[in-house]
This record gives structure tokens, sequence and C-alpha cells, in this order.
């Protein structure tokens, strides 16, 4: 028998017509004839199942005819057999099986995936079960599938993947939507601010800070980080191409089907590129990864396109061939105000574009991806280069359809002088910044970069409708169960 210990994937694909084959995994579905047992067996390696037959009447073991008594959907199982072209239709081949082995049980009963169709907040509840269902399956694979796609992507073209830090004493974007980091205990300084009260005691004594972030684990606020720009751009301008990829958190009360509270941001950052060069790679990166799952992940896509989103993959493969649309921020709102009436929040210049105007240019004037550019400053991040107008920085954000916002970047300010200037303006303190200043200070070169999320990227991939349900575990306000 075989001894590599072969994943049902590769059975699959490499189709060892006549030779003996051991299937491990479990069991989607049994039935049964008079004479023959069909047993489906799944082991997420691929969307397919293999089917394993056994005749009732070729003399099984006693422990194979036991088993084939016991099994039921969900339960582990080994089984032996001989791999054969099969007779059945939708199915290359099948094994005709010698032997099986009943490894876990999976009750009937007390099995939350006996029955099929679940609804996708009920799955949400058994978030350590539902990888085992065919959607969690197609959409676990993508994530890793499209994982590789970019560091492949990044790794070919001359960038060094850097290790950004997870926890950080600055707020990137500014938003101050952090998690706090600390090891000060929240109720020993409730008690202390309580004591303090009722004795009549100031909590801010004379120079003393309450509560005190020297006893703090930093000596100072740390957060987990929202970005991992900023370095990003320290290591940039010494290596010239930089990506990051990895856990970003968010505090956004925002009970969205897009936003997550944790979620994976890819971050490349690139010396001497203009926005037109970050422009140009976003798209590129985008078509690539479209390209990469429409060949590399058919099958999986196919069920997308079957049972999730009909029409998912015409419109990637449409998506992947085409140019993305252009378009400055002033044009675009210029192009909203002229259908005004249709919005509920009314666009006027200087407004954060809200998901309805993101859809309308999308899906109805642009007809595909809008790369939109030249933001207002006072919407955008203290680090984006200004315009000569003064009014607007060299912000980018791409659009798609079905989802808005998936990469949002800019040409960052190399100019010591206006980075400072704009620091000082937001009240940003200039000295949490030295840093990141100095590299003004030294050889300062024009550069840029973007961030895509990647839960954004594989909802608009495998079309599914909550970005809760693209990620193992998602995090989002009042939810971090698992
Ligand atoms: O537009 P954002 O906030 O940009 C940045 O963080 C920059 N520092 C990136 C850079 O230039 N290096 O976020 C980038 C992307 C968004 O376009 C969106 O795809 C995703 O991150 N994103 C979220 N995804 C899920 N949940 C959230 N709460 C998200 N917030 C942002
Ligand atoms: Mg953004």
């Amino acid at each position: 028998m075989d001894t590599e210990k072969k994943l049902i994937r590769q059975i699959l694909t490499e189709k060892p017509a006549g030779q003996p084959v051991t299937v491990r995994g479990w069991v989607r579905t049994k039935r049964e004839t008079k004479n023959l047992v069909f047993v489906q067996v799944n082991d997420g390696s691929c969307f397919s199942s293999i089917q394993v037959t056994f005749d009732k009447d070729a003399g099984l073991p006693a422990e194979t005819d036991a088993a084939l008594k016991k099994i039921t959907t969900g339960a582990s199982v080994v089984a032996q057999g001989i791999l054969a072209e099969s007779p059945a239709s939708g199915q290359a081949v099948e094994v005709q099986g010698s032997a099986i082995a009943l490894i876990g049980e999976a009750p009937p009963d007390s099995y939350p995936l006996q029955k099929k169709n679940h609804t996708m907040e009920f799955l949400r509840s058994i978030a350590h079960l539902r990888v085992r269902t065919n959607t969690f399956g197609a959409v676990a694979r993508m994530r890793s599938r499209m994982a590789y796609a970019i560091h492949t992507f990044f790794q070919e073209r001359g960038f060094q993947y850097v290790h950004t830090p997870i926890i950080t004493t600055s707020d990137c974007e500014g938003a101050g939507e952090m998690f706090r980091v600390t090891t000060l205990d929240p109720e020993r300084i409730a008690a202390e601010a309580w004591k303090a009260g009722r004795e009549g005691r100031p909590l801010h004594p004379e120079g003393a800070s309450f509560p005190d972030y020297a006893d703090d684990f930093f000596g100072k606020p740390a957060s987990l980080t929202v970005s991992g720009q900023l370095e990003a751009e320290t290591y940039a301008t010494g290596v010239s191409r930089v990506y990051t990829f990895g856990p970003t958190f968010r505090a956004e009360n925002s009970n969205t089907t897009r936003h997550l509270a944790e979620f994976w941001m890819i971050e490349p950052e690139m010396a001497f590129f203009r926005l037109e060069d970050n422009m140009d790679i976003a798209e590129e990166f985008i078509k690539y990864l479209l390209k990469q799952a429409l060949e590399n992940c058919a099958e999986d896509m196919a069920f997308f396109d079957a049972r999730i989103r009909p029409g998912l993959l015409d419109m990637l493969r449409k998506t992947a061939d085409s140019d993305f649309a252009r378009v400055t921020y002033t044009e675009a709102v210029a192009e909203l105000e002229k259908a005004a009436d249709r919005f509920t929040f009314k666009p006027y210049w200087g407004c954060d574009l809200q998901s309805e105007h993101e859809k309308f240019l999308t899906e109805e004037v642009y007809g595909g991806p809008v790369i939109l550019t030249d933001y207002p400053k006072e919407i955008k991040a203290f680090y984006m280069k200004l315009n000569d107008d003064g009014k607007t920085v060299r912000a980018m954000d791409v659009l798609v359809p079905g989802l808005g916002e998936i990469i949002g970047g800019s040409e960052r300010e190399e100019n010591l002088d206006k980075l400072t200037a704009r620091i000082r303006e937001l009240g940003l303190r200039e000295s949490d910044y030295w840093w990141y200043l100095d590299l003004r200070r030294f050889g300062s070169v024009p550069h840029s970069g973007f961030g895509l999320g990647f839960e954004r990227l594989l909802l608009y991939i495998t079309g599914m409708g909550n970005i809760r349900d693209v990620i193992p575990y998602p995090r989002a306000p009042k939810l971090a169960d698992f």
C-alpha cells in the first residue's frame, strides 16, 4: 500500500488507474443500494471529494462491514482500494474499496454540519467547523493561494519582504482608531482614582500624570498597528523596494460587511516612484492576482461562480484585461454632483466618498475599476505629498465594482519643511515622528506606496458577501469568539 500519504488532490491529478490507493479524510455523504455502498470522502486539499465504492457481496473484511454500518457524514475515515475510471458521470475516477476504518465518529444527532445548506450566519457561529464545508474549504484554499501569489508578484520584481512591528507607539493613519497595548491594570487604576476622590486628593499631583505611563510596559502609551507603512518607508529608503504583509488592527466601530477590527494588509513601498508609477504597479498587481486566481484555482472559482456569485468569472476575466479608469477626485465629485438626487448623502467637493458614491462611479459612470487621485488634504493622512495647488494631495484609491475601496495609497511628502508643517498643522507631536522626519533629512527621495486589504481582495475574487467569511476567525465590534 502507499506509504506516502497522498492527498486527494494528488490522487486526482496523478490518476494512477489500477493502482492501490489510500484515502484519508472526512465523509461528506454515504449512500447505499442493495449491494453497493458509496462513500464520498473529502480532505479539503481540493474542492472535489473522491468516491469510494464498496461491493457488499465481494467478501469485505468484517471490520469494514462494521465500519460501513457506523459511518455517517462528518466521520473521519481511512479507506483503501484500487483507483479505477468511474462509470458515474461528473467524476473521472473512483476507488473500488477493499477496506475502510472509522477513525473518529460524528454522531448525526449532534454533529452541527449533518444537514446541508446552512446560513452563513449559522456557519459563523461554528467557525471552528465551517472549514469542513464546500464554501469555506474553497475560501481557505483561495486565501492560501492568493497569499502565495502576492509573495511571488513582489519577489519576482525585486521587492524585499519586510516585517514591520505589530506593537507601535505612532498612529500612522492619524485616525485615532487604535487598540491599546498595556500591562497597566484598569481595575487598579480605577480603584486608585476612587480612593483619591474619597480622600479629596488630586489625581494629578504637580508634574505627575495619571495613569503614569512610565510604569507601563513600554514606558509610554503603545498600541497595535493600523499600518506598517511608516516603518516600510524607512526600509524602502535603504533597500529601494519593499512590501509588508501582516496583521493590522483598527478599533473603528464599523459594523459593515467590509470592515474587520483585525485584517491583513499588503503594503508595498517604492523609492523613486511617483504617483503615476504607483498607479501602474497597483493596477498590474490587481490584474496579476485575478489572473492567478482564474488560472490556478479554476475548480474553486467555478464553484464561486456557480453557487456564490453568478457572473463572477466573466466579471473578473473582463477586469483582468481592462484598463482601469484614472480620474481625479475633483472630476469624480463633478460626476456625482450631476446625479446628486440619487444619493442619500449629497456629494460636495471636500466630502469623504460614501459607498453609494463609490458604487455609482465604478458601476455606472466608469463600468469597472477606477483609480481616484488628488483628494482634498483634509480627508487624507498627514504623510501624503501636497500638490502645488496647496489644497489636494497625491493620494490614490482604487475602487472596484461591488465593493468600493480595495486599495489606498499615495506619493509621500519627501520635503522636510512641508512635512513638518503638516504635522504641526494637524496638531501631531513632531517629537513622535523624529525618525520618520530623518528620512527627509538624510538622502530624501520621492517615494510612493499603497495598502491592499487582503480580505477586501478575497471578497472581490470569491464574490463572498461578507468580509467575516473570508478570514478564519473574524474580529469585529462585539465579536471575538473562538
Ligand atoms: O486606506 P488605508 O487606511 O491606507 C493605509 O493604511 C495606508 N497606510 C496604506 C499605504 O499607503 N501603505 O487602508 C488600506 C486598505 C484599504 O484600501 C482597505 O482595502 C483595507 O486596507 N482596509 C480594511 N480592510 C478591512 N477592514 C478594515 N477595517 C479596513 N480598513 C482598511
Ligand atoms: Mg483608505
